[in-house]
């Protein structure tokens, strides 16, 4: 009933618990009705209940939506590990001696061989690999998303490092 208009209650990994508090307010308020009824008033319920509401309130409070961390807080990615990466995904036709047998030659002349060379060619690595997946080409090495998100990591730490120069 509450549910189709209030996500904050079901969207919870604490949906079970508040389903049980509000069950519970609703037992309390109820249960000053019947007592009511009798003669009784309990005065005491209304705060009860009121205390009760505004813990859900407090708990289901919204959060800040996906918390980026700053770049300055991730761990630095090391350059030995792009070195690395590049060399595993790309070096097999990005080479002077590309050993895929569909190239000769490195294809659009680019070689990666070492940190210099990938550095320098940052930002069309970045928009290659990460932003539109071109790179592996028809991805015949096998780059994972976990290495794609370094490299997006990686290619925010050289820019924040340029701009701080
Ligand atoms: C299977 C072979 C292959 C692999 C592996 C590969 N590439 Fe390429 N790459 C190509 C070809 C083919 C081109 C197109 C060259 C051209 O346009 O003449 C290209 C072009 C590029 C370009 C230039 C694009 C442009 O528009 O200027 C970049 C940058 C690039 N690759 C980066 C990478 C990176 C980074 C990796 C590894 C993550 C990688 N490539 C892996 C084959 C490959």
């Amino acid at each position: 009933m509450i549910s189709g208009h209030y996500a904050m209650t079901f969207g919870s990994q604490w949906n079970w618990a508040i389903l049980a508090v509000l069950a519970a307010a609703s037992v309390l308020v109820r249960h000053f009705f019947n007592r009511r009824n009798q003669g009784a008033i309990l005065t005491w319920l209304w705060p009860a209940v009121a205390v009760l509401m505004l813990t859900l309130a407090f708990i289901i409070r919204p959060q800040m939506a996906t918390q980026q961390t700053p770049v300055a807080e991730q761990p630095a990615v090391g350059q030995d590990d792009i070195v690395e990466l590049v060399t595993a995904r790309c070096s097999t036709c990005h080479s002077a001696t590309p050993t895929d047998p569909l190239f000769q030659s490195p294809p659009g002349g680019l070689v990666f061989h070492d940190y210099d060379s990938i550095a320098n060619k940052a930002d069309k690595i970045y928009s290659q690999t990460v932003q539109t997946q071109i790179m592996p080409l028809a991805n015949r090495t096998g780059m994972t998303d976990e290495e794609r998100n370094l490299l997006g990591l990686w290619y925010q730490q050289v820019k924040s490092e340029q701009s701080v120069q």
